[in-house]
């Protein structure tokens, strides 16, 4: 039996794998093991969430942004960028849009901003929204680094997921990539506030950044365990041409992007192997290394889809990096072409239905809505 085999016999029987196994499934690049590594991924995906993927209608209200990552389109140092800011109203319109079109739940994603108007802003939104839908729309929130009252508000106006990547867990990668008043601190700091309010809580990170290696990833996935994560979103990293980090390491070769994709892959892979029941995000950015990206997302473990609902307009403005998919379509084009996707792949899409994440009801004893 291969090394690999072995690990994932292991895997498959419940026992806890080291940084060293993580490092080897993370580092297979032979199809034969690959595929041992996406099936096994997939059997346990199979076993612990079922082969359902859920829709989470994301709206990206805002490019406004106090941040300033060297990696990321919309920085606040980003003249080229021009700026844009929905209104509740607008908000509100789309989050309805992904209610009718039976998502079960949406993601409200924007730049960071941290003032009082936009605090409350998001406030009246969620519980104009819960409102409307009879509190039958499941609400995500991404918006950055908040104090913890803040956090408690957006909860109490009924908000219940957050998503927030820590990026890396490697403190020398994290300074690299960020300027120096970002802190990895605040970051962890965020996701136990994040915890102690009440959320499902959704971190993730980037792969493929520069001197990253397969044992910053073997450990960004410990991590991810050991806070005890309910749901993951990471994705590739992709360089975005006005930014430092872009100009740089410009955009990707075909051999990159190949490589780029499989390593988002089996991160995925491993991620389910590791934590069997939690949500785990198809990014979209997979789908930027090739078309097909997204389902082998959910190929490999993922379970989770984000199908953009946000008015095409504004589409082509929130650019974290260089070709970003869907820019030019339509929410109504999305909804159909994912869901033709997933039939595509032998699996059904979760309309209707919030799509916790187990692993949160698992560890609070409670009901999944
Ligand atoms: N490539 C890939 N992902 C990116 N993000 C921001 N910029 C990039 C990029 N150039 C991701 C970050 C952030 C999320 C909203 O988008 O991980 O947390
Ligand atoms: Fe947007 Fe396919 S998902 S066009």
């Amino acid at each position: 039996m291969s090394k690999i085999d072995t690990i994932l016999k292991r895997a498959r029987a419940g026992e806890e794998l080291s940084v060293e196994d993580l490092v080897a499934l993370l580092s297979i690049t032979e199809a034969d093991e690959l595929q041992m590594l996406f099936d096994c991924a997939y059997f346990l995906k199979e076993q612990y969430v079922g082969k359902i993927a859920y829709f989470r209608g994301i709206i990206e209200c805002s490019n406004l942004c106090i941040k300033d990552c060297y990696y990321c389109g919309i920085r606040k140092s980003n003249t080229s960028v021009e700026r844009f800011q929905m209104d509740e109203d607008e908000i509100f319109t789309e989050a309805v849009w992904a209610y009718e079109a039976d998502y079960g739940s949406c993601v409200i994603q924007s730049g960071e901003r941290q003032d009082e108007e936009y605090i409350l802003m998001i406030e009246r939104v969620v519980t104009r929204i819960k409102k409307a839908t009879d509190g039958k729309l499941g609400i995500t929130l991404s918006l950055g680094e908040q104090t913890e009252e803040t956090y408690a508000r957006w909860r109490q106006a009924g908000a219940h997921r957050y998503l927030l990547r820590i990026e890396t867990t490697n403190p020398e990668i994290y300074a690299k990539i960020h300027p120096a008043d970002h802190l990895l601190e605040e970051r962890k700091a965020c996701l136990a506030r994040l915890r102690r309010t009440g959320y499902q809580v959704g971190t993730g990170v980037m792969m493929g950044l520069p001197g990253q290696t397969m044992e910053d990833l073997a450990n960004d996935i410990l991590f991810l365990k050991q806070i005890d994560i309910d749901m993951v979103g990471m994705g590739p990293y992709i360089p975005h041409s006005d930014t430092p980090m872009g100009k740089e390491i410009p955009s990707y070769t075909d051999e990159q992007k190949k490589d780029a994709l499989q390593l988002g892959l089996k991160m995925i892979a491993v991620t389910r192997i590791v934590m069997k029941d939690i949500n785990i995000a198809a990014a979209t950015a997979l789908q930027a290394l090739e078309y097909t990206g997204r389902e082998q997302g959910l190929r490999c473990g993922a379970n989770v889809i984000m199908p953009n609902v946000t008015e095409t307009d504004f589409r082509p403005k929130y650019q974290l990096y260089d070709n970003k998919p869907c820019t030019d379509e339509n929410s109504s084009l999305c909804r159909g072409c994912l869901s033709g996707r997933i039939k595509g792949i032998g699996e059904t899409v979760g309309f209707g239905e919030w799509g916790d994440s187990p692993h949160f009801h698992s560890r609070n004893g409670t009901e999944a809505t």
